[in-house]
């Protein structure tokens, strides 16, 4: 199976989001990759729920919702509503983390578990097997445009082996500074699904750079 591609809306033009909205439809991209932030949890403040709902009414590929915010739990059934099909959780977020991925699951979405770029991936060796999907960081959240951070390739190819070793079927997404050619070593390395914002919105042909990215091999 071919990896999957989601551009990050993060990097789009707000001024014109339907625009970029429709060609992310009519491209190969996979899923809508949507950063929720709270200027707690990170430095930034993003957008939230009622325009991911507004987001959703136009999208053709399920939303992939990532949210970088100080207590997920209390959201879960407005991302629900928002129509997410997966919601990711920063580890570093939860103080109950297989609460709140089992009411993610509860709610009838996917559960996605985020890591932080200092944060082991054996961290999830035991609740894995509840994890639709796990999302490593490869900057620090927060921002679009920054650059890859080397070692999350190591993070991928453990936590593939990790994965493979209990016979799961957990998805590996990567975010932050994926570009072509970091691109080829995460999918190397057996990365699922790779996110890209400044990479795909900035280029002058954003459909064509989803392609070569979705091409990789
Ligand atoms: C960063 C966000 C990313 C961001 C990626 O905190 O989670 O999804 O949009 O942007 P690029 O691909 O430009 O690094
Ligand atoms: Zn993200």
């Amino acid at each position: 199976m071919s990896h999957k591609i989601a551009p990050s809306l993060l990097s789009a033009d707000f001024l014109n989001l339907q625009a970029d909205i429709e060609m992310v439809n009519n491209s190969d991209a996979d899923w809508f990759h949507c950063d929720v932030m709270d200027g707690s949890f990170v430095p930034n403040i993003s957008f939230g729920f009622p325009i991911i709902k507004q987001i959703g009414k136009i999208a053709k590929k399920p939303l992939d919702v990532h949210l970088m915010i100080v207590n997920p739990d209390q959201y879960i059934p407005v991302v629900k509503d928002a129509g997410a099909y997966m919601m990711n959780v920063h580890y570093e977020a939860c103080v109950h983390l297989n609460r709140t991925v089992s009411a993610i699951r509860e709610a009838g979405m996917k559960a996605g578990v985020t890591l932080n770029p200092h944060s082991p991936v054996w961290l999830l060796e035991d609740i894995l097997e509840y994890v639709d999907m796990v999302l490593l960081m490869s900057v620090n959240p927060g921002f679009g445009g920054q650059k890859f951070i080397e070692y999350t390739l190591g993070k991928v190819s453990r936590l593939k082996e990790m994965i493979e070793k209990k016979n799961l079927r957990t998805l590996i997404e990567v975010d932050g500074g994926v570009n072509l050619e970091t691109g080829k070593r995460l999918v190397d390395a057996g990365a699922d699904v790779l996110v890209a914002g400044n990479a795909i919105f900035g280029d002058a042909n954003p459909a064509e750079m989803i392609h070569k990215l979705k091409s990789l091999v």
